[in-house]
C-alpha cells in the first residue's frame, strides 16, 4: 500500500488529532511488541493461511494399507442406519471392509513423526477411516459403547499427539487438507483447488459444503494479514498509524460481509435434506447423542474416555477464532459488558469455542494463543480513540450480522431438518425403517444438538450476543 493512501484528508486530520489528544488525556500508553510474532512460525502461510501450500503427500510404504482402505471406502460402505435399497446393497462389502480393518496390525507411526505433512496426512486418512468404520456399522444397542479397533485407534492417537490435534475427524481433515490442485501448471489460487477429494456421501452437496467452508477460510487470509500488520505497527500513537488502523477496520468489515455472503450462498448449492440425512450422520463424534450416551472406546488407548472425540465443525475454523480474538469477543462472559447476558446466554456452553481449539492443528492453536497474548487490544485502542470507535463497531456489527445469518442457516439445515423424514423414501416399503432412523437421530430427546452434543440454539445465540456486547457505542 502506498504511503499516500495512508495519509488522512484535512477533515480526518482534525478528527484524528482530537482523538490522539483524548488518548493522551486518558493517559493511554501502548506497550510496543517486544518480539515480532510471525505467522510462519505457526505453519500459517502468507499466501494460503491455514491451508498447506500444496496438497498433502500420499503415505508411503507400509502405511499404504490405510490409503487403500480410504480409496475403497466410499464404494464399499454405506451409513449403518440407512436401510434404503442402495445402502443395503453395500452391507456385505461393508462387512468385509470392516473385518479387514479389524485384522490389521497396529502400525508404528514413528517413521512419520519427523515430517509434518506426512503426520497430517496420516491424521487425515485415519480420521476418515474411523468415521467410516463407526458409522457404517449396523446400528447397535444404544446402551453399549462402540469399540474403535486398535489398528485405527492407536496410530490415530499417536499422530494426533504429535500434531497436538484431537484424534477424530476435524475441520482440518474435511476442509483444510481435503483438496487437490486442478491444473498443476496454473498459479496457486482458490479457483485452482478442487475440494472434497474424499466424500462420505459422494454427493455434489457434500463437495459444495466443504468448498463453501474453504471459501470462507480462504477469504479470511487477508484478515490474517490485517491482524499481523496491526500487531507489527511500530507505534499506535501517530496520525498515520491511527489512520491505517481505521482503514484496515473498514477492510475487515468488508471481509466479514463477504464471509456472510459466502455462508449465505450455501443455500443454493447444498440441499438441507441431503446435508442432514446423508452427510451429517458421518460427522458425528463420540458425544453426539449427548453427555450421558455411552460413546466410543478407543481400543488399546489408555484412558480413552478422556480423548476429545467430538466431530468436525466450522467452529474449528482458525480464521473465525482469529477474528474473535482480534475484535475481543468475550465468549466466556468474563468481562462486564452490556447488555447483560440473558438467562439463556448464561445456560449456554461458554467453553465451546475454546474446546473447539483442541480440534485444530496444535501449531494453529498456538498461533491463536500468541494473538490472544499480544498486549495490543484493538478494542481498548478504539475505546480510547474516538476516530476508531465507529470503524471498530462496524466490524463488530458485521460479525454479529454474520452470526445472525449463520444461525438461520444452522436452523434450516439442522433444527428444521431434524423434524423431517428422508423424503425420497417416505412412500416406499422401508418407510417404517426410516421412521426408526429418525427416532434414533432425535434420540437426544429434547434440544437439537450440535458438535459435542451441545444445545445448538442456546450456543449460537450466546455467540451472537457475546459479539453484540463488544460494540462500544452505549457501553
Ligand atoms: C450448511 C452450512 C452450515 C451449517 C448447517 C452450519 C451449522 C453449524 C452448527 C450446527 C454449528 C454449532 C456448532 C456445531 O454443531 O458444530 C455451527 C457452528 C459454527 N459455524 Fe457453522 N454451519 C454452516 C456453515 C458454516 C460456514 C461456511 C462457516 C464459515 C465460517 C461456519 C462457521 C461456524 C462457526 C464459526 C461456528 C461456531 C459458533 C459461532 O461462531 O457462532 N459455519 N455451524
Amino acid at each position: 500500500m502506498s504511503v499516500i493512501n495512508l495519509l488522512p484528508s484535512p477533515h480526518q486530520y482534525y478528527t484524528l488529532a482530537a482523538s490522539l489528544l483524548q488518548s493522551t488525556f486518558d493517559n493511554y500508553t501502548r506497550r510496543p511488541i517486544e518480539k515480532r510474532v510471525s505467522p510462519v512460525d505457526f505453519d500459517v502461510d502468507v499466501e494460503t493461511g491455514f491451508f498447506p501450500r500444496s496438497p498433502l503427500p500420499r503415505l508411503p510404504g507400509v502405511f499404504d494399507i490405510w490409503e487403500g482402505a480410504l480409496s475403497d471406502a466410499s464404494d464399499k460402505l454405506s451409513l449403518g442406519e440407512d436401510d434404503s435399497e442402495e445402502a443395503l446393497s453395500k452391507r456385505d462389502s461393508g462387512e468385509l471392509w470392516r473385518s479387514r480393518v479389524l485384522s490389521w496390525p497396529v502400525i508404528d507411526t514413528a517413521p512419520l513423526h519427523s515430517n509434518l505433512r506426512l503426520l497430517q496426512r496420516a491424521h487425515f486418512v485415519l480420521a476418515w477411516l474411523v468415521h467410516y468404520y463407526v458409522h457404517s456399522a449396523p446400528s447397535s444397542a444404544e446402551d453399549s459403547a462402540f469399540v474403535v479397533p486398535q489398528s485405527l485407534a492407536v496410530p490415530l492417537v499417536a499422530v494426533s499427539r504429535q500434531l497436538g490435534i484431537a484424534p477424530v475427524l476435524t475441520f482440518a481433515d474435511t476442509v483444510l487438507w481435503n483438496w487437490e490442485v486442478i491444473e498443476a501448471s496454473e498459479p496457486r489460487s482458490f479457483e485452482n483447488m478442487r475440494f472434497g477429494v474424499h466424500l462420505f456421501s459422494g454427493t455434489e452437496d457434500e463437495r459444495n459444503f466443504y468448498t463453501t467452508s474453504a471459501r470462507a477460510e480462504w477469504r479470511g487470509i487477508e484478515m490474517l494479514r490485517i491482524i499481523d500488520e496491526y500487531n507489527n505497527l511500530p507505534n499506535l500513537s501517530d496520525l498515520t498509524s491511527i489512520s491505517k488502523v481505521a482503514r484496515d477496520l473498514g477492510r475487515l468489515t468488508g471481509i466479514i460481509n463477504d464471509i456472510s455472503d459466502i455462508i449465505q450462498a450455501v443455500r443454493g448449492v447444498v440441499d438441507p435434506h441431503v446435508f442432514y440425512w446423508d452427510l451429517r450422520p458421518w460427522f458425528e463424534g463420540s458425544d453426539a447423542k449427548g453427555p450421558d450416551a455411552p460413546g466410543w472406546i478407543y481400543e488399546g488407548v489408555p484412558d480413552s474416555k478422556s480423548l476429545d472425540l467430538s466431530g468436525p465443525s466450522a467452529g474449528q475454523s482458525s480464521v473465525m477464532h482469529a477474528l474473535d480474538i482480534f475484535l475481543d469477543i468475550d465468549h466466556k462472559l468474563r468481562q462486564r459488558r452490556s447488555p447483560a447476558p440473558s438467562d439463556s446466554n448464561k445456560r449456554a456452553d461458554h467453553g465451546f469455542m475454546e474446546r473447539m481449539r483442541r480440534y485444530m492443528p496444535g501449531k494453529h492453536r498456538e498461533y491463536l494463543a500468541s494473538l490472544a497474548a499480544t498486549p495490543r487490544s484493538i478494542r481498548e485502542l478504539a475505546q480510547r480513540t474516538p476516530a476508531l470507535r465507529e470503524p471498530y463497531d462496524n466490524a463488530v456489527l458485521a460479525l454479529k450480522k454474520l452470526r445472525d445469518l449463520h444461525m438461520r442457516i444452522a436452523c434450516l439445515y439442522v433444527v428444521t431438518m431434524s423434524r423431517t423424514t428422508p423424503n425420497a423414501f417416505a412412500a416406499c416399503p422401508v418407510a417404517h425403517a426410516m421412521e426408526r432412523m429418525q427416532r434414533a437421530r432425535a434420540s437426544g430427546d429434547g434440544p437439537t444438538r450440535g458438535t459435542g452434543g451441545n444445545e445448538l440454539s442456546l450456543l449460537l445465540k450466546a455467540g451472537r450476543d457475546a459479539t453484540r456486547r463488544a460494540v462500544l457505542k452505549g457501553n
